[in-house]
C-alpha cells in the first residue's frame, strides 16, 4: 500500500474506533476504554487531519467542535410539522381520552408505548444518506431555526449512523436537555458571574442551545433522548412505535431505556403512578409520563385536532413550579446565630400543597436574584425539600417593589448584627440570644467543652424551657430546689448534677473559649488562643491586629472574635462566669493554706443523709479544715439538714443558722475539692 492509502486507512480505522467509543460512552453509557485512552485516538486523528485537512470530512468526530459563530440563526421549513401534545391532569381526564379514542376508532383495546415526558426542547435531525445534515428546533412548529452546528456539539447525537442499510432520507426527533446537577453547576457559575439564574434544566437547554456561537453550547453538557420519527424515505420502517424506536437504537440513536410497552390504559396509568414516585431520582427533569396509541395504522385513523396529534397524550405529574406575590421578608434566628430570611408568600398551589412561606437563604441570594418584595415570583417545591424561590418575574413589576435590607439589629434580641467576610450569612453573635441559648448551652456542657456529666440534652431543655438558664452562666447560679423542681429531678441526681457543675469550674481555659462557642473558634483554635493569650480577659483585650499578627489565625477568626468580645450581653456573661468562680486564666495562685477551705467553719448534721453515711459525711469536712460539732450553739456555722432533723433544726432556726440541705452541702464539699474556694 503506498503511503497516502495507509493514511486514509489510519483515518477511517480511528473514525470507526471513536465513534464506536462515543456510542458506548455517551448512548449507550457504558464505556470500553478509559478516558485517557480515547483522549488518545482523538489526538492521533487531529494530528492526522491537521496535517491533511483535505481528508477532513464532516462526520469526522473532530468536528463536532469549534464551528465559527453565527450572526442569526437560519430558518428552517419542517416538511412535516412539530406537533405539541394534549394533556391530561388527573387519572379521570386519562381515562376520557382512552374513552374518545376507543370511540373513534371503534376499538377498545390498544397497545400503548409509555414514554418520560422529558423538560427539554423538541429538535428535529435530518440526515441524507445516513448523514447528519441539519438540526433544527421546533420554532413555532412549522418553522424553526437552523441549529445544526450546536447541534454537532451534542455527543449523544451520530453525525453518521451505524448502518448503511436506513432510508436515504429521514428525520429524528428528540428532546434536548440538561442533566439537573449540570443545570444546578451552570447555575451556580452564573452566581459567581453575577448573572441571574436559569429558572429551570428547560430554559438552560434552550439557552444553551440557542447560542450563536456552537463553542458555547459546546462547553454545555446538554444531551438528547429520541422519541420519534418525523419521516423516512426510500425504506420500509416498521408499522409501530415501539418498533421504530428499536430501529432508530440501531441506527445509533439514544432512547430512553425507561420507555415501556404497556397492554391497557392500566398500565399505562400504573407507570404515570411508578416515575411520579421516582422523578426525584432521575438525572433529568420530567414533568409527566407521554402515553402514545403504538400502531401507526391506529395513529393515522386517529388523527389530528388542531396542533395535537389524538393518539398521543401527555399525562403530567403534579407541577412542581407556581407564580405568586412575595408579599414580606421575615426573618428566622437559627440556633446558630444565622439569620435566615424567608419569604411570606401570597399563598399559592403547587403541586397539591398550598405554599405560604419559602426559603431565601441570605442576602447575598436575594440580591444575586434581584427579588424584591412584592414581586410575582416563581416558587418551587421539590418533593420534600423546603419550597424555595427561583426567580422574580421581572417584566411583571410594576414600580412599588422594594429592596430588600437585612436588618443591623438581631429581631430577637437586639443585638449587633454582623456579616464575617468571605460568608454569606448574617449574623447575631449574643451568647445570650434567646434564639440561640439552647443551642449553646447545649455546647457548652458538651464534652469537648465543659463537660458537665449529668447536664444532657434533656436537663438543657428543662432549664431553658423553665427559665432557670437563659445564659450559660446561669448554670454556676442553680440552686438544689430548683433543680428539685425540675421533672425526674430526685436528690442524688440533683446533687450530682451540682457536683458536676461546680467540678467544671476547674477546667482549663482552652476549654472554656471553645465552650464559649465563638464562630469559627474549634477546640485547636481555642487552645492556641488560651496558650498564647493565657486569660480571658488579655484574649478579650486583644485588637484585630493583633490577633492577625498570631501564625495561624486569619482575618475571619479575628473578626469573630473582636465581635463576641464587642458585645456587651457576652462580657456580662464572662462576667457571670467569673463572679461563679468559674476559672478564666490568669487568676492568682492560691494562698496557702487554700488546702482547707473549711478552715474556721463549724458544722452540724441532723438527721438521714442519703449520699453517704454520717462518719463519711463528718471526714469529708474535716478533710477540708472544717470542725463538727455534736449541738448548734452560736459559734456554729451551718447546720445540714438531713431526713428528719428533729429538734437541732429548731434550735438552729431559733439562732439565725444558716441552713444547707443535703444537694448544697454536697455542692460545696464538690466546690472545696481541690482545695480552692
Ligand atoms: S412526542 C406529536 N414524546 O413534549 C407528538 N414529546 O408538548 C410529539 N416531549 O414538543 C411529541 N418528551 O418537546 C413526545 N417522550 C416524548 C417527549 C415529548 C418530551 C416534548 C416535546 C414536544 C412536547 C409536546
Amino acid at each position: 500500500m503506498v503511503a497516502a492509502d495507509r493514511l486514509k486507512v489510519r483515518i477511517a480505522e480511528l473514525r470507526a474506533l471513536i465513534n464506536h467509543h462515543n456510542y458506548r460512552y455517551y448512548v449507550l453509557d457504558s464505556p470500553e476504554i478509559s478516558d485517557a485512552e480515547y483522549d488518545e485516538l482523538m489526538r492521533e486523528l487531529k494530528q492526522l487531519e491537521s496535517a491533511h485537512p483535505e481528508l477532513v470530512t464532516p462526520d469526522s468526530p473532530t468536528q463536532r467542535v469549534g464551528a465559527a459563530p453565527v450572526e442569526a440563526f437560519g430558518v428552517v421549513e419542517h416538511r412535516v410539522p412539530l406537533l405539541s401534545l394534549g394533556n391530561a391532569f388527573s387519572k379521570e381526564e386519562l381515562l376520557a381520552w382512552h374513552k374518545r379514542i376507543s370511540n373513534l376508532s371503534g376499538s377498545q383495546h390498544f397497545d400503548f408505548v409509555c414514554e418520560l415526558k422529558l423538560d427539554g426542547l423538541a429538535v428535529a435531525l435530518t440526515y441524507v444518506n445516513g448523514l447528519l445534515v441539519r438540526g433544527a428546533t421546533r420554532g413555532d412548529g412549522y418553522r424553526g431555526e437552523d441549529v445544526t452546528q450546536n447541534l454537532r456539539t451534542i455527543r449523544s447525537i451520530p453525525l453518521s449512523v451505524r448502518r448503511n442499510d436506513c432510508p436515504a432520507e429521514f428525520e429524528a426527533r428528540g428532546e434536548v436537555y440538561l442533566p439537573k446537577v449540570s443545570f444546578k453547576k451552570l447555575n451556580e457559575e452564573r452566581a459567581r458571574g453575577e448573572k441571574p439564574p436559569f429558572a429551570n434544566p428547560r430554559n438552560a437547554a434552550a439557552g444553551s442551545l440557542r447560542q450563536l456561537d456552537p463553542r458555547i453550547t459546546a462547553q454545555r453538557p446538554l444531551d438528547i433522548y429520541i422519541y420519534g420519527l418525523g419521516y423516512a424515505e426510500g425504506k420500509a420502517i416498521p408499522t409501530n412505535h415501539w418498533e421504530t424506536m428499536e430501529y432508530l437504537k440501531s441506527l445509533g440513536f439514544k432512547v430512553n431505556p425507561h420507555n415501556a410497552y404497556c397492554h391497557s390504559i392500566d398500565e399505562a396509568e400504573e407507570y404515570h403512578l411508578i416515575w411520579q414516585e421516582r422523578r426525584e431520582g432521575l438525572p433529568y427533569e420530567a414533568d409527566g409520563a407521554v402515553v402514545k396509541v403504538n400502531s401507526f395504522e391506529l395513529q393515522q385513523q386517529l388523527g389530528f385536532v388542531g396542533h395535537e396529534p389524538r393518539w398521543a397524550i401527555a399525562y403530567k405529574f403534579p407541577p412542581t413550579q407556581a407564580t405568586t406575590r412575595l408579599r414580606d421578608i421575615g426573618i428566622n434566628v437559627g440556633r446558630t446565630g444565622s439569620l435566615n430570611p424567608y419569604a411570606i408568600l401570597e399563598p399559592v398551589l403547587v403541586g397539591g400543597v398550598t405554599i405560604k412561606q419559602a426559603a431565601l437563604h441570605n442576602a447575598e441570594d436575594i440580591a444575586r436574584k434581584d427579588i424584591r418584595i412584592g414581586d410575582v415570583v416563581i416558587v418551587q417545591r421539590a418533593g420534600e425539600v423546603i419550597p424555595e424561590i427561583v426567580v422574580p418575574v421581572a417584566s411583571r413589576r410594576t414600580g412599588q417593589e422594594k429592596i430588600f435590607v437585612m436588618p443591623s439589629r438581631c429581631p430577637v434580641c437586639g443585638a449587633e448584627v454582623i456579616k464575617p467576610p468571605g460568608e454569606a450569612m448574617h449574623r447575631c453573635l449574643n451568647a445570650a440570644c434567646p434564639a440561640q441559648a439552647l443551642e449553646r448551652l447545649r455546647h457548652f456542657v458538651s464534652r469537648g467543652a465543659m463537660d458537665i456529666d449529668g447536664v444532657g440534652e434533656k436537663l438543657c431543655i428543662a432549664l431553658f424551657n423553665a427559665g432557670l438558664v437563659k445564659d450559660v452562666a446561669d448554670l454556676y447560679y442553680l440552686s438544689g430546689e430548683q433543680l428539685l423542681g425540675l421533672e425526674r429531678m430526685a436528690e442524688k441526681s440533683v446533687s450530682n448534677v451540682l457536683a458536676s457543675i461546680t467540678k467544671s469550674k476547674y477546667r482549663p481555659l482552652a476549654r472554656v473559649i471553645f465552650a464559649l462557642g465563638i464562630l469559627h473558634v474549634g477546640e485547636e483554635m481555642a487552645e492556641l488562643l488560651a496558650t498564647h493569650f493565657g486569660s480571658i480577659d488579655r484574649l478579650a483585650r486583644a485588637t484585630y491586629d493583633e490577633l492577625v499578627s498570631i501564625p495561624t489565625i486569619g482575618p475571619k477568626i479575628a473578626e469573630s472574635l473582636v465581635a463576641f468580645f464587642r458585645q456587651e450581653e457576652n462580657r456580662r456573661i464572662i462576667d457571670k462566669l467569673r463572679k461563679a468562680e468559674v476559672k478564666l486564666g490568669g487568676e492568682a495562685s492560691p494562698p496557702k493554706g487554700a488546702k482547707l477551705p473549711l478552715v474556721g467553719l463549724e458544722f452540724v448534721i441532723s438527721g438521714r443523709l442519703q449520699s453517704f453515711a454520717r462518719q463519711q459525711a463528718e471526714a469529708k469536712i474535716k478533710e477540708r479544715g472544717g470542725v463538727v460539732g455534736s449541738s448548734i450553739t452560736k459559734k456554729t456555722s451551718y447546720l445540714v439538714v438531713g431526713a428528719d432533723p428533729g429538734s437541732k433544726l429548731t434550735r438552729a432556726q431559733e439562732l439565725g443558722t444558716k441552713l444547707l440541705s443535703e444537694g448544697e452541702f454536697l455542692h460545696l464539699l464538690a466546690d472545696t475539692e481541690h482545695g480552692e474556694v
